[in-house]
């Protein structure tokens, strides 16, 4: 409505041109052939207050247009980012959905350009196109009938020009889409390799090799560049080729028209309202060819944006069952392969947890033990065997549900840019402040952070303090705990931490986690002898289990393993 408002207030000033042109004509011949002075200044006075009536007229229109085209853009705009912000939340929302694997096949890189640079593309589309695109429809529409109306073969001569421009136009459009794609992959590389350099600064700076990464990018950028002048060059050309476009629809608007006047068959205020009006298509008509860039653009990025949306998440949960666990796990035959990488890491592996067990699986690196945790907390799915909890398939057991009841401590420890405190409570959010406390206190990690300038609030990560590498492990382990999990899943999150310290940890854990499970993963044989019974992986096979005792007399893979290691510290 504003926009049809607002070009329906162009229109009337050409309107008005128009009118003025024939009352400034006719009081100039009025004015010739009266001979009685009075009447003269009579016949002027007219026009001077006509022409004045005219001018404000027109002054107003200009004003009210003035208005109704804010409020058309500011609709517009508003509605444009409203959308764009459900669209960015459902992107994010169903980013969160998608499994590890995805994760682990898509660079960060990609995913942060698809919703950002991406996002911001459809954004330019469904705002500023949008609105022009509406604009241009509407003009068309209101003033091609009417100037037929008044002379449909100037009307003909006048848009014909227009006509070519959106011709070419929709043939360039393939094009430009095609180059649009080409940039949009350029900077998501860009930023993929940002990204990464500044997550690995520390390495990078430590060989020394800012100068090649400078150079990298540097080239990235050029190639980025170039191709985003490639598309530039084609808008360039676009525009003083539709300005001379529209031009010579002004020539030839003059020209016949003026013969028309010559004639008899038009009036000059005719051609001075079609000059106007052709004005007020010639932006219209540019925006055409730039209203067709953007959408291209936006169609090429709304595509990269649905690849990702139509990643679908495998995991999920048929039965949804909510039942509380009490801990017991099975696994039968269970391999697994990375689907990423091909690399088999689990093959056939069978073997029974009781539930409030404390069981350890040992191994050398690479043998397959964080698999089996990977497994127990769905951020895989095994591909062949079966894995349950208490008796039922983990599959049917909700998603979130099964992993709330899960305390996992990782290898590699993630922490969060947050306060000690809400990295602890990160692990239950609604916990009190003994509770976080207490947790601290069995990862023995409290007195570390009592040492800290701002203690349970100091900042963590790139706006705080670092931590070593033991300190993350401990709050890692007291994040897990403050959940008292059903099962709790230790994975090498100790090989940071000194002998003593570690052993103080386990006697904690052992006292607060009665009735838990406790998984505890190591490559080291000297803590587990606090398990009730022992797993020993070698290349994702189960070679040995039994207790620690039962394992040195049986003198096999346990046995050398332990041997080995024993040998490397009494070194
Ligand atoms: N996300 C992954 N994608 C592909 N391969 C992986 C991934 N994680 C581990 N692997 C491979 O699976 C095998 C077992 O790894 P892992 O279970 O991490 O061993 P461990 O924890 O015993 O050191 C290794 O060969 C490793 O290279
Ligand atoms: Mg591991």
């Amino acid at each position: 409505m504003f926009t049809i408002v607002a070009n329906f207030l162009s229109i009337i000033p050409a309107r008005l041109i128009k009118h003025t042109f024939e009352l400034v004509q006719e009081s100039i011949t009025d004015y010739q052939t009266l001979t009685d002075a009075n009447l003269q200044a009579t016949t002027y006075d007219r026009l001077v207050r006509s022409l004045l009536i005219y001018g404000g007229l027109m002054l107003l229109a200009a004003i009210f247009r003035g208005l109704f085209f804010f409020l058309t853009r500011w609709t517009i705009m508003v509605v444009g980012k409203r959308v764009e912000y459900e669209l960015k939340n459902e992107i994010y929302a169903h980013y969160q959905t998608l499994p590890l694997s995805f994760y682990r096949s898509n660079s960060t890189g990609d995913l942060m350009a698809r919703i950002s640079e991406d996002m911001n593309q459809v954004g330019m589309y469904l705002g500023p196109a949008i609105g022009y695109g509406l604009n241009t429809v509407v003009i068309f529409l209101m003033l091609i009938p009417y100037m037929l109306m008044i002379n449909a073969r100037l009307t003909l001569y006048a848009v014909l020009p227009t006509l070519l421009l959106a011709a070419g136009t929709y043939h360039i459009g393939a094009f430009m889409k095609e180059r649009s794609e080409a940039i949009q992959r350029k900077l998501s590389g860009l930023i993929t390799f940002v990204q990464e350099s500044f997550s690995g600064i520390g390495v990078l700076q430590a060989f020394a090799r800012e100068a090649g990464f400078t150079k990298v990018f540097s080239k990235e950028c050029d190639a980025y560049k170039t191709s985003f002048l490639r598309l530039t060059s084609i808008n360039a050309m676009f525009f003083p080729a539709a300005k001379s476009i529209i031009g010579l629809g002004v020539v030839l608007v003059v020209f016949v028209g003026g013969q028309e006047v010559i004639q008899g068959r038009s009036t000059p205020g005719n051609i001075a309202e079609f000059v106007m009006y052709l004005n007020l298509l010639g932006w219209p008509t540019f925006a055409v060819s730039w209203i067709n860039n953007i959408v291209r653009r936006a169609a090429a990025s709304q595509k990269r944006i649905n690849e990702f949306l139509q990643e679908k998440n495998l995991i999920f949960s048929k039965k949804a069952l909510r039942s509380p666990i009490k801990g017991h796990i099975s696994f039968e035959n269970v391999s697994f392969t990375y689907p990423n990488s091909g690399v088999r890491a689990l093959q056939s592996v069978t073997f029974e947890v009781a539930a409030g067990t404390r069981v350890a699986i040992i191994g050398a690196t690479g043998a397959g033990k964080s698999t089996i945790t990977h497994l127990i907390s769905r951020l895989y799915d095994a591909g062949a065997g079966e894995i349950a909890i208490d008796g039922v398939p983990i599959q049917d057991y909700a998603v979130p549900f099964l992993r709330q009841q899960l305390g996992y401590v990782p290898q590699d420890v993630f922490l969060f840019s947050d306060t000690l405190k809400n990295n602890i409570a990160w692990g239950k959010p609604e916990a009190t402040n003994a509770q976080i406390i207490e947790a601290a206190q069995l990862a023995s990690i409290y007195e570390s952070i009592q040492q800290f300038p701002q203690q349970m609030e100091t900042m963590v990560g790139e706006r705080g303090v670092t931590l070593s590498g033991g300190q993350k492990q401990r709050i890692a382990i007291a994040r897990a705990l403050i959940r008292t999990p059903k099962i709790l899943i230790l994975d090498d999150c100790l090989s940071a931490v000194d002998t003593q310290t570690a052993s103080n940890i386990l006697r904690n854990i052992e006292e607060a986690m009665q009735g838990s499970t406790v998984l505890f993963i190591s490559h080291r044989v000297s803590s587990p002898q606090l398990a009730d019974r022992i797993l020993v992986l070698e290349a994702g096979e189960l070679v040995e289990q039994g207790t620690h005792k039962d394992l040195l007399a049986h003198r096999g893979a346990y046995y050398a393993l332990y041997r080995q290691q024993q040998r490397r510290y009494a070194k």
